[in-house]
């Protein structure tokens, strides 16, 4: 069976605030038609498409393809209409499967009772077929299926990335906040950086902001890594075709003329930074320093920092707004003609960094609601007439 059908609507899902910028990047990467929702973007593609976002994309999370749809009132018609498909076409009995519901109707209120439904449905298909069923592995299953219920609206689709795609697999060890790797990509395409201007991330914990950087400069497929995806284990997957989007991929990988700038005042952070560029062979695009980020020198004229400092939750600051303080007289003193970027949930201690920010953008760090918050630093008289007390 072809799964991937490009008159359907696949969607790309995303986290919150990245909606925008992610129909961006589909559309540069040959997307012709892509629509913004919550936390999702709603696009059509082919085969070859598909593979290409799988591997270019560094704002989706996982891109999933549409099986079927129907409507159901409760759980009972939601088993039946699930059993009426061939699982058979998508599924076999030596492969396992998972099943994840986002689920926003009065009809269901359990999600996990709607995941439950549908498995039986699955199960007992192949049961009345040929007496054995295929496993549910939830961890790392060979099928993902999602089901979304709108209503009564239930549509089925696959998941054709697998692990989500901010597992790009260089980050073998992390601090002990980690940022997500699309969240950090995601602020570098917010912050309108580019490579022709010097990048620092004075705070770079295992470096994500940073090695997502060097990525983009040197146009690394974010995927490239990654020996898994999803839809590598579809009845029509075209090995041949991933091949060459793979290798395509890989032409496009160039040298890179960025500075980037990685420190911190943890040795053993910064060495797993290191670390984490060297498993992507990114290493020499990063210049890597331990430095408490009050001491810290502008490595170069002007730039752009952007940084993830601790929050106080699940990194612990004795004084945190001493500490934010500390943050924004480093900026004034120290990073005249900079542009910085900080996100941060402590929104006390933001206040305390005592400069306007000129943007604040809400996102999410996991659970945590942050705000991802721009700073001119100006020198001279700009600097006195728009670095006042917030
Ligand atoms: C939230 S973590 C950064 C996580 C990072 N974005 C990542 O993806 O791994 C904050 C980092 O700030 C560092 N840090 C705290 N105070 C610092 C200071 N004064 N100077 C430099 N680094 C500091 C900590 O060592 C920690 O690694």
């Amino acid at each position: 069976m072809e799964i991937i059908d490009s008159s359907k609507v696949c969607i790309a899902k995303c986290p919150h605030g990245l909606e925008e910028i992610l129909v961006e990047e589909l559309r540069g990467l040959g997307v012709e038609e892509a629509m913004q929702h919550k936390r999702a973007v709603a696009f059509k593609a082919d085969k070859e498409m598909l593979y290409k976002i799988n591997l270019h994309s560094r704002l989706a999370i996982k891109i999933l393809c549409p099986m079927f749809e129907f409507f159901a009132k409760h759980p009972e018609e939601l088993y039946k209409k699930v059993k009426a498909f061939d699982w058979s076409e998508v599924l076999s009995l030596d492969q396992t499967f998972a099943i994840q519901t986002t689920v926003n109707s009065e009809h269901f209120t359990h999600s996990q009772y709607v995941a439950l439904k549908a498995k039986d449905a699955i199960v007992d298909q192949f049961y009345d077929r040929v007496n054995k069923r295929p496993d549910v592995d939830p961890k790392h299953p060979h099928i993902k299926i999602h089901i979304h219920i709108n209503d009564k609206e239930c549509t089925v689709f696959l998941d054709s990335s697998g692990d989500s795609l901010f597992k790009r697999g260089y980050r073998v060890h992390t601090g002990i906040a980690p940022i997500n790797e699309v969240l950090a990509a995601g602020m570098l395409v917010l912050s309108g950086w580019d490579p022709t201007t010097p990048l620092i991330d004075p705070m770079c914990g295992s470096g994500t902001i940073v090695i997502e950087a060097a990525m983009m400069a040197t146009n690394t497929p974010p995927g490239i890594l990654r020996e898994e995806f999803g839809f590598m284990n579809w009845p029509d997957y075209d090995a041949e075709l991933w091949e060459k989007v793979r290798k395509e991929g890989i032409a496009q990988i160039k040298k890179s003329e960025a500075q980037i700038f990685a420190s911190d005042k943890a040795l053993s952070v910064l060495k797993y930074a290191e670390q984490n560029a060297a498993e992507i062979e990114l290493d020499e695009v990063i210049e890597f320093k331990r430095k408490d980020f009050m001491h810290l020198d502008a490595p170069a004229e002007g730039g752009m920092i952007i940084t993830n400092p601790p929050y106080d939750e699940r990194i612990e600051i004795e004084d945190n707004e001493a500490f934010y303080k500390a943050i924004g007289d480093q900026f004034k003193q120290s990073y005249q003609g900079y542009t910085a970027w900080l996100i941060s949930s402590n929104l006390s201690a933001i206040k305390r960094v005592g400069l306007r920010p000129s943007k604040k953008i809400t996102l999410f760090n996991g659970k945590l609601e942050c705000k991802f918050l721009k700073y001119e630093l100006y020198s001279g008289s700009k600097k006195a007439k728009h670095a006042q007390q917030d």
